[in-house]
């Protein structure tokens, strides 16, 4: 007797629980309906029609990588950042919804700045699959972004992410470690560098550590290599008026704080994630200081 979608669906859900996945049943589903291109309500209404062989298959191809704690995204090769849909590659992370709100928290200032100047320049550092730089310019017709990153495979997978949602126009790329390669001045510096600390990226999760990129994630000693190196040259490529945004992780706000006041910014506001964690940083330049120094 063929297998039907039900079945199949089961099947997956089982041997997801039994590898010990948390969300078993919504990740079954979320693969399935990914890999056949279904939505998750086909899933219920056509849940009696037959399966090919074929599609059975991959459906089961793909619950043993995620029974090896594949994430979900990684399998289906894309993910959605913002409303965008985004491909994924091996040197980039996989963005994450806490990074939605460093965009959410800078749109209003993009716009104010568009608005006023007829356009606003967006530079975005470590850009990875283009997400953050990319939602933004989604989200403003009158911005221009330049995303950079260290990784060759990554600037070339936030290229083909700004083909994939109609941006290629207004979104250009730079292989630059930290803005040594940079030249120019921008109304917005925006960064979700890599800010863990090295000793923990051992303890982190296996979908986290075997499957981001380590580039990603491995912040140095205390997490704050990044910060520091953007820090120290962030005022030479910010307009007067300009601001920076960046992603924190929940315990570095009074770190990454004084490292850039100690370079001439003032901190505007600090934003904390859904989960009630400090989360992002928007600093401006701090003229008063600038002037004396
Ligand atoms: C935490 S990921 C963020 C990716 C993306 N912006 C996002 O939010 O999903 C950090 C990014 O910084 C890049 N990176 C690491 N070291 C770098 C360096 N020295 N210069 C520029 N980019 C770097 C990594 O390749 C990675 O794409």
């Amino acid at each position: 007797m063929a297998e039907t979608l039900d079945s199949l669906l089961a099947e997956s859900r089982d041997k997801l629980k039994a590898a010990g996945i948390e969300a078993a049943a919504l990740d079954a589903r979320h693969l399935v309906s990914g890999l056949l291109g279904l939505s998750r309500a086909a899933l219920v209404t056509r849940g009696g029609e037959p399966v090919g062989e074929a599609d059975a298959a991959r459906i089961r191809a793909a619950i043993e990588r995620r029974a090896a704690h594949e994430p979900v995204h990684r399998i289906l090769g894309e993910r959605e950042f913002f409303g965008l849909n985004l491909k994924l590659s091996k040197d980039t992370l996989e963005p994450r919804p806490d990074s939605e709100t460093l965009v959410d928290c800078l749109i209003p200032h993009v716009r104010r700045i568009a608005a006023r100047k007829g356009s606003c320049r967006i530079i975005d550092l470590g850009t990875g699959t283009g997400a953050i730089c990319l939602a933004l310019l989604n989200a403003v017709l009158d911005a221009r972004g330049l995303g950079t990153d260290i990784s060759d495979n990554a600037l070339q997978t936030a290229r083909e992410n700004a083909r994939r949602n109609g941006l290629a126009e207004r979104f250009e790329t730079l292989r630059s470690n930290w803005f040594e390669a940079v030249e120019g001045r921008f109304d917005v510096i925006v960064s979700n560098p890599p800010y863990i600390r090295s000793s923990v990226i051992a303890e982190l999760d296996p979908e986290v550590k075997y499957h981001d990129p380590v580039a990603a994630l491995d912040g140095g000693d205390e997490g704050l290599d990044a910060y520091r190196a953007i820090a120290l040259h962030a005022s030479r490529h910010l307009e007067t008026d300009g601001l920076l945004g960046l992603e924190i992780g929940f315990d570095q706000k009074q770190a990454v704080t004084a490292l850039f006041e100690a370079q001439g910014f003032r901190l505007l506001s600090g934003v904390k994630d859904l989960g009630g964690n400090d989360r992002v940083l928007v600093f401006e330049q701090d003229v008063e200081r600038s002037k004396d120094r």
